[in-house]
């Protein structure tokens, strides 16, 4: 049977099962159409559109100038794209930070106009009410813990984060808060890795790593890391699948020299039309 015959999709079920199952679940990043084609082809099983989209795709220089209409019209695109993996969209920042009630229509708008089957929002303990009520209107939550972006200026930078006693109890606690309050997995970003090991151990719902090691259940990395298509920027979590980013400069130089020298576009790329059609043209 063909691998895409085989393939299924990939629910808040099928994740859980995995965890149990001790298999690792893959994420990647997407923020388009075609791109979300490609990665969903290659059987990756969850995508998420980030809001790291705000420095990859728009050139920021963080995640909180991103707003609901951004994400809503990535997510859609990239909707259109898949069909077996599960679509996670990042919720903003101010999108659930400012109410329950902003969070719950926020993420009612990512599912029902973005079509995300879930949606990821970051921060512990403050926002399990708000995971709870999300949860409530049938709309799934992956938390995120450890370095969460959109804290950038109460961390002052980019940080690892959970290395002292204190803040490794509180993100233990914080996994075991958001998972009581309903949410179905939890990225943990820039993480030691044997404190993002134990807490993978202690909860039940999977846990899905970025700097933190193999020990979590799944990993996720934003797809321009790991295709190297930014060639001065390398996180220490980071591994280059390819080096597309050289691949793509050099195919775009190709194209350029050979527009400049006549020969692209050459016979095989053009549409042929009778001489006598144009000789009668006055
Ligand atoms: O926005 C994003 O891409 C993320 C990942 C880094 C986990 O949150």
């Amino acid at each position: 049977m063909e691998l895409e015959e085989r393939r299924m999709k990939n629910t808040v079920v099928t994740i859980q099962k995995a965890k149990e199952n001790k298999e690792k679940v893959t994420m990647l990043t997407a923020y388009d159409y075609s791109m979300a084609k490609l990665i969903d082809e290659a059987g990756i099983e969850m995508i998420l559109v980030g809001d790291s989209l705000g420095m990859v795709m728009l050139g920021y220089e963080d995640t909180l100038s991103v707003t609901m209409e951004d994400m809503i019209h990535h997510t859609r695109a990239v909707a259109r794209g898949v069909k077996n993996a599960m679509v996670v969209a990042d919720m903003p920042f101010l999108s659930y930070q400012t109410s329950v009630y902003d969070a719950v229509c926020n993420a009612g708008r990512l599912m029902k106009e973005g079509r995300a089957q879930a949606v990821k929002l970051e921060g512990g303990r403050e926002f399990a009410e708000h995971i709870r009520a999300i949860t409530n209107a049938s709309i799934p939550v992956v938390g995120h813990l450890g370095l969460t972006p959109q804290s950038l200026n109460a961390f002052g930078g980019f940080k690892v984060q959970g290395k002292t006693q204190e803040a490794a109890q509180k993100l233990l606690e914080d996994a075991r808060i958001i998972e009581e309050a309903g949410a179905v997995a939890v990225v943990l970003e820039c993480v030691p890795a044997k404190l993002a090991s134990l807490v993978t151990e202690k909860i039940h719902i999977p846990t899905i790593g970025i700097g933190a090691g193999a020990g979590c259940d799944g990993q996720v990395l934003v797809y321009q890391d790991m295709l190297a298509m930014f060639g001065d920027f390398k996180p220490k979590f980071v591994k280059r699948f390819g080096e597309i980013g050289t691949q793509m400069k050099e195919a775009f130089q190709k194209y350029s020299e050979e527009v400049k020298a006549g020969t692209f576009p050459a016979e095989e790329h053009t549409f042929k039309i009778e001489d006598d059609v144009i000789e009668k043209l006055y």
